[in-house]
């Protein structure tokens, strides 16, 4: 396993440097199914993406994460290559399917095995970031209806409690869910994501029995223990008109930007869901709106806005939309597999996607690290400083086609498109900071190459590769350029001032 990281490249000649705010945490993240492996390990059963993944057509190369980056039995390895690299706190996300298997009673082994974890972790000097829920629902449950039926949040609240038995004395900081909008829409809408299924109904039950399940998870939590830090991590887009004069581009950003983002944020944050969004789900689907609001009971959204600490903000691309098609299509970023994929979002008529010449990574997300400015800008001010909840980035990344080399027989990968994107987005970071924006931290995704959900291992997003045969680690030269920016707490000056200049060039990104 390469973990000597002494030869980080050179420095970048310092004409003038921006310093991170004295407290700001730097991270990387990663989540339970697509890293752990020992999928038959430990007692552990079947989550909706082990199910998912032998759904013909439904991964690319037929891939599962049966084996992943087998951190289940390398994590101790794992852990020492953070702590080489100088990472301060690490995301990772616990198995609803380890801690109860098929949803059912308590499994001590996989409760174990996070103790483990977490105890490795701060031996390391290493903050412990612990997400309950990345998306891989015990199979049991679903098969009871999943995320569609309120039961599901009961469960949840209930292994989340279990967790916190075990790990409350040492994780105090706790994400209840990641992403909601794709562990409903993209799951229960799109079909694209594990159960893979094609309603528009069931992703709205889906979304409300998630924001549920956060918040009573957020409330039991807070009575047990005042003193934790409790949040919920959120994917945020920015969604640009095409031509801000043009009343149906208007109307294509504003439907993109509610389903998106306000649809998460405004009952989390004001207790109520966004009535321009629920008129446009009356108007396309007027029985899927009538049981979303039988699906709503007396106190639910008042638990859902239960103060939080911390909202955790993912954020890869943004987008251009406007309401007539561009002269050439632009395909979205979805996995090319061979099952079907509908448009996630319910009210999607008459919305188009435009090309706006920026950068594109090879899951053709354009590069734009300006969005992030703006959006922390606005979740600041709209949101999070009027609640008091605190803001970290954590997640941004990107895939590149890296070419692994062996010089000197160490594996290195060359990746100058991937450490420029976590420079320009650092950048960003600073931008919205200079703005006035309190941001605390930064988590890139991912620490490790891994399984990309219907990608398979097709994209690698890691600053560490990840041998699928060997199970060897190496340090891609992003990682290194991540290291030293850790070290100096700065980004070096000049490249970076200017959030919306980019040193990533098209022909760089495979695009
Ligand atoms: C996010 C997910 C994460 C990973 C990245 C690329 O939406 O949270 O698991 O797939 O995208």
């Amino acid at each position: 396993m390469t973990t000597d990281i002494r030869e980080a490249p050179a420095r970048m000649p310092e004409t003038s440097s921006r310093a991170f705010p004295k407290d700001f945490l730097f991270g990387a993240a990663t989540a339970a199914y697509q890293i752990e492996g020992a999928a038959h390990e430990g007692g552990r059963r079947d989550s909706i993406w082990d199910a998912f993944s032998r759904v013909p057509g439904a991964v690319i190369n037929g891939d599962n994460g049966d084996v992943a980056c087998d951190h289940y039995n390398l994590y101790r390895d794992d852990v020492a290559l953070m702590k080489s690299m100088g990472l301060q706190t690490y995301r990772f996300s616990t198995s609803w399917s380890r801690v109860r298997p098929d949803g059912g009673a308590l499994n001590v082994e996989g409760v174990d095995f996070y103790k483990r974890l977490v105890d490795e972790l701060l031996d390391a000097d290493i903050l412990p970031w612990l997400t309950l829920y990345h998306w891989d629902l015990p199979q049991a449950l679903q098969e009871r209806g999943g995320w569609t039926v309120r039961d599901t949040a009961e469960r949840f609240t209930e292994y989340a409690l279990d967790m916190h038995d075990a790990l409350g004395d040492r994780v105090n900081v706790w994400t209840t869910l990641n992403e909601p909008w794709c562990s409903s829409f993209l799951s229960y809408t799109a079909g694209v994501h594990a159960p893979g299924h094609y309603s528009k109904g069931e992703g709205m039950l889906a979304a409300h029995h998630l924001l549920l399940g956060h918040g009573q998870t957020v409330k039991e939590l807070r009575a047990r223990d005042e003193s934790l830090n409790l949040g919920i991590t959120l994917n945020l887009t920015v969604a640009d008109p095409v031509d801000p004069t043009v009343p149906a581009d208007l109307d294509a950003a504003r439907r993109i930007d509610g389903q998106f983002n306000r649809w998460f944020l405004d009952p989390i944050f004001r207790g109520a869901y966004p009535e321009d969004v629920l008129a446009d789900f009356r108007r396309v689907d007027a029985a899927a709106a009538a049981s979303l609001h039988a699906a709503i009971l007396p106190g639910d959204l008042e638990t859902i806005a239960t103060p939080i600490d911390t909202l955790g903000v993912n954020y890869y691309h943004g987008e251009l939309v406007g309401g007539s098609a561009p002269a050439v299509p632009l395909t979205g970023g979805e996995a090319p597999t061979d099952r079907r994929g509908d448009s996630p979002f319910p009210s999607t008529e008459g919305i188009f996607w435009h090309d706006r010449g920026l950068p594109r990574t090879p899951m053709n997300w354009e590069v734009q690290p300006e969005g992030l400015t703006r959006l922390l800008v606005r979740v600041s001010e709209e949101y999070a400083v009027p609640a008091g909840t605190s803001l970290f980035v954590t997640e941004n990344g990107a895939a590149y086609d890296d070419e692994p080399v062996r010089e000197d027989g160490v594996v290195r990968v060359h990746d100058p498109e991937r450490a420029d994107f976590v420079r320009l987005h650092l950048g960003a970071i600073l931008d919205a900071v200079d703005a006035g924006v309190d941001v605390r931290g930064y988590f890139y995704w991912s620490l490790l190459d891994n399984f990309e959900w219907a990608w398979g291992y097709e994209k690698r997003f890691g600053i560490v590769r990840v041998d699928y045969d060997s199970q060897e680690r190496s340090i891609k030269d992003s990682g290194r350029e991540y290291v030293r920016i850790i070290a100096e707490r700065a980004l070096d000056g000049g490249v970076y001032g200017d959030a919306g200049g980019s040193t990533v060039t098209s022909d760089a990104t495979g695009a």
